[in-house]
């Protein structure tokens, strides 16, 4: 049975769902994503990617797949955002060695996408130096480099008890983070796509050590900041930002090291994306498991809400006007305290989500461990590290919030070619807007 879909404007002739959006799919997939939802597990993803690859080895691989037909792709902007990745004051040596360029395998043909997985592919400039130490052969035991003694904070112990590794050589190989230019790869595909419906996701550091931005930074000031060529730290307050790079200097001198919070915000994002219906579906808890997955990342605050904890309900909630002035709808807030996001659902507010970096667990003046084969106490092992990495992650922070709401948004409108998604996007604005 063909049926037209509820939505305004849907055009979607195949759509068996009675909302949704979902295109391209079979009746009997449908239902069984259906019963697999109400049971919370989702296997059909719309949007699915992967990364592969270790620090040391020689290339960094990630795999898109779900892209619609007909999205224009830019290298060069992929490229800038694996650039900016490399960016801040307090980065190691690595990020002088190499600078990251993608190369497409596969999904991008005349320049745009062809709906079929894309797989990208970074070299890792530093394999000439590694090709003997990690063969995929055999190769010679001497050449071996051991991470003789686990570094409190990294993976190096918990991993090498999980592999049953002697030591925590490969641990480290795929715990780095390293991982995220592959994620900041594809991460810049999402953000190309978010683009066709007007969405934009930046960033910008809002604490380094004890230096921290206290107002909320419009969205203008970011995008200043992110425009640099030069970056610092990627804080927006001049002021602020010299401060930051003090704390920076400070660990430098002491062998130490030093985290930070930085803020993630996605621009004219409608309201409707993410759902409150299960658990899993709500797109605060999406975002906060999109963060949190990143290296380092210990803890994630939506809108105001580690300071909302404190206060009460009448100096947290965005209050409700209906203004007449058009945005996605005529309705209005006060401020933006939810961080555009009530309920599961984005509220048409911008989102704006944190996240809160330990520092970094590789010390110059390394702190006690206990060596894997003699099982005497030393110190943790050194390897080349950076002792701050705030403006980095944050472009990490970037690509997990850009894949995740495009992969909300391609679930809502659905769309095998570009135009067919638009099409279905340009519907449900038309239907905010009568709403
Ligand atoms: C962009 C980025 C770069 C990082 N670079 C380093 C580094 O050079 N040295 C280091 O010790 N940790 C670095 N980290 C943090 C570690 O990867 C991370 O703390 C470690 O893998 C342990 O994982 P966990 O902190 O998530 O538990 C970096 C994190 C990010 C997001």
């Amino acid at each position: 049975m063909r049926r037209r879909c509820d939505q305004a404007l849907c055009l979607n002739s195949n759509n068996h769902l009675p909302c949704g959006h979902i295109t391209g799919r079979r009746l009997d997939e449908d239902r069984s994503s259906g019963f697999a939802r109400r049971i919370g597990y989702n296997p059909v993803q719309v949007l699915k990617y992967f990364t592969a690859g270790e620090s040391h080895g020689e290339a960094l691989v990630a795999y898109l797949s779900g892209v619609p037909a007909g999205l224009e792709v830019s290298l060069e902007f992929v490229n800038r955002e694996l650039w900016r990745r490399q960016q801040g004051y307090g980065r190691g040596g690595r990020m002088k060695l190499e600078r990251d360029q993608a190369q497409v395998l596969s999904g991008v043909r005349h320049g745009k996408t062809i709906a079929s997985p894309i797989a990208l592919l970074l070299q890792n400039r530093d394999w000439e130096n590694w090709r003997e130490r990690l063969p995929v052969e055999h190769g010679d035991p001497a050449l071996h480099k051991r991470v003789a003694s686990p570094r409190p904070g990294h993976a190096d112990l918990a991993g090498a008890l999980k592999y049953n590794f002697p030591e925590a050589r490969y641990v480290l190989e795929r715990a780095s983070a390293r991982e995220t230019a592959a994620r900041v790869a594809i991460g810049a595909l999402a953000k190309l796509l978010l683009r066709e419906l007007g969405i934009e996701v930046l960033s910008h550091v809002v604490a380094v050590g004890k230096a921290r931005v206290n107002a909320e930074i419009p969205w203008e000031d970011i995008q200043a900041s992110c425009a640099r060529q030069e970056v610092l730290l990627n804080c927006a307050d001049p002021q602020l930002e010299g401060e930051m790079k003090a704390e920076v200097e400070r660990v430098l001198r002491t062998g130490d090291s030093v985290g930070g919070v930085f803020e993630v915000v996605a621009h004219n994002v409608p309201p409707g994306l993410g759902s409150y219906a299960q658990w899993d579906e709500r797109l605060d808890a999406q975002l906060a498991a999109a963060l949190m997955s990143l290296q380092a990342v210990k803890a994630v605050e939506i809108g105001a809400g580690v300071t909302a904890a404190y206060c009460p309900g009448s100096e947290v909630h965005d209050e409700i006007a209906y203004q007449g002035s058009a945005g996605f709808t005529r309705f209005s807030r006060s401020h933006n305290n939810a961080g555009g996001i009530e309920g599961g659902v984005s509220n048409g507010q911008e989102i704006r989500v944190r996240g809160y970096l330990k520092p970094i667990s590789t010390l110059r003046r390394p702190l006690a461990s206990v060596d894997f084969e003699t099982r005497e106490p030393v110190k943790a092992a050194y390897e080349r590290s950076d002792v701050c990495v705030v403006p980095a992650a944050g472009v990490a922070g970037e690509a997990m919030v850009a894949l995740t709401l495009a992969r909300l948004a391609l679930e809502k409108f659905g769309g095998d070619s570009m135009s067919e998604t638009c099409r279905n996007f340009n519907g449900y604005l038309e239907q905010l807007r009568e709403y």
